[in-house]
């Protein structure tokens, strides 16, 4: 029988080189805006390798994609001598990367020259064919298969188990597997079944939902064809992906029409609000998920504990777009094209983007309910929550992940009421039935859905 594997899983380190240009407004202003910690990354970074240096018992890392941000080549090359460090202390590490780290022309993901207020910020742009030279040392040199055309390879992490590192990181259109692709990871599948291995997949892209708002308002943030590939791979043996992208802590499952199960272990930003890593250790009975973070690093903290920092830091820009909205609409429309609204879109949005702004601040629970006429539904301990915190409070719950407002709370039972009556109306018409769905999973994001975000055990399937 084969010894459990232990691993560590990292993933979204979005490394960015104080070389960019760290200091100075420009900075801040932009700094602000993300909703990632990128001033504090190498910080952050080097926190986490030396807590994983500490485990002498774990001897394995893996890192699902976004090492830099942006891709400039000025990050790649710091980040690289940090990734050593690990292999210095024996450990092995096996990296994909993902749309973040190299460029493609007319695309800003993966652009780090940027122009911010009017100054241009030089930086060196990545191409995808130099990544592979780059980290190579990092799981490729290990192979005992490459898939050159999309990056992927298969690794054997220790007797009985292998690992797929697929890259999806695609066109920027559709970041999935191609036919040729989906044939090869058949393949490996294959071939680890009849050498009796366990495998597993690693791929940046999620693969299920990692709440049910996500592939409705963000679908091309899933990976390609989500839907069917998990279904593909499921009934050819897989049961386990982990994943990154969505910044969001998560665990999914679906079960397949032929009854096969199937999780996706969306792990958050090792930089954004959760800062987490997984700890995971596979045996022949049982699949055990831990979540961990580090104490601090090395930063002006502000007497702030890590979750409380980024969690600080990940609500100013939240709260910076809700403001805008409020007050200040060309600042909006700037701040709207980092989640892909066009400064056009924006502005024939303007008056009721506004009135929404302002009424945000306003509108409570109890004055929703009156207006709406569902005030019976409205619990006097929620009914002078005003909308802005509610909507500031549900975003973060649906990053940090195990969602807490199910059906039998007084703010689910509010909201739902409010959100039906508005949905009545709306689902008699074709044009605005989209809006119905989009307020249907919007409810079904308030509470986790399937299993614990942070500890799981899953039992594994025998024969
Ligand atoms: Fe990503
Ligand atoms: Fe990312």
């Amino acid at each position: 029988m084969p010894l459990p594997l232990d691993f560590y899983l990292i993933t979204d380190l979005h490394h960015y080189s104080h070389s960019l240009g760290i200091s100075g407004e420009a900075f801040e202003k932009k700094d602000m805006r993300e909703q990632l910690c990128l001033a504090e990354t190498g910080a952050i970074i080097d926190a986490y390798i030396d807590k994983i240096l500490e485990d002498k018992n774990t001897n394995i890392v893996l890192v699902a994609g976004d090492v830099s941000n942006n891709g400039a080549m000025e990050s790649h090359l710091e980040l690289i001598p940090k990734l050593r460090r690990f292999k210095e202390a024996g450990k092995r590490v096996f990296l994909i990367t993902a749309t973040h780290d190299y460029y493609v022309e007319g695309n800003s993901v993966g652009d780090p020259v940027k122009l911010v207020g009017d100054r241009e910020y030089p930086a060196t742009r990545t191409r995808r064919e130099q990544l592979i030279e780059l980290y190579r040392e990092f799981g490729l040199d290990e192979a005992v298969a490459f898939h050159s055309q999309s990056h992927s390879y298969c690794v054997k992490l220790q007797e009985g188990y292998r690992l797929l590192c697929l890259n999806d990181d695609g066109d920027r259109s559709f970041c999935g597997y191609s036919e040729d692709q989906m044939q090869w990871i058949l393949s490996q599948i294959e071939d680890a079944k009849a050498a009796g291995d366990y495998i597993f997949v690693m791929t940046h892209h999620p693969t299920l939902p990692p709440m049910p708002l996500y592939p409705v308002i963000s679908n091309g943030d899933m990976l390609g064809d989500w839907d069917r590939t998990t279904t593909v791979l499921a009934d050819a043996g897989i049961e386990l992906a982990f994943t990154g992208h969505a910044h969001m802590h998560n665990i999914g499952l679906k079960i397949t029409e032929k009854g096969n199960r199937y999780y996706d272990v969306n792990t958050s930003a090792l930089v954004g609000y959760p800062s987490n890593m997984r700890k995971v250790r596979i045996d022949d009975e049982k699949i055990e998920i831990h979540s961990l973070s580090v104490d601090s690093f090395d930063w002006d903290m502000k007497g702030l504990t890590v979750d409380e920092y980024t969690k600080r830091h990940f609500s100013s820009m939240i709260n910076q777009i809700l403001d805008a909205a409020a007050d200040d609409f060309e600042y909006f429309a700037d701040l709207a094209e980092s989640f892909s609204m066009r400064h056009e879109q924006s502005y024939k949005l303007r008056k009721p983007i506004t009135f929404v702004g302002k009424g945000l601040r306003r509108w409570t629970l109890g004055s929703a309910g009156r207006l709406l006429g569902v005030s019976k539904k409205i619990d006097p301990s929620v009914k002078d929550l005003v909308a802005r915190d509610i909507i500031l409070e549900l975003i973060q719950n649906a990053f940090r992940g195990n969602e807490p407002y199910y059906p039998d709370t007084p703010l689910y039972i509010a909201v739902s009421a409010i959100i039906d009556r508005i949905s009545k109306p709306l689902s008699h018409f074709k044009k605005t039935r989209d809006a119905v769905s989009l307020l249907q999973a919007l409810k079904l994001s308030f509470y986790n859905q399937g299993p614990d975000d942070y500890e799981f055990v899953i039992e594994r399937k025998k024969g």
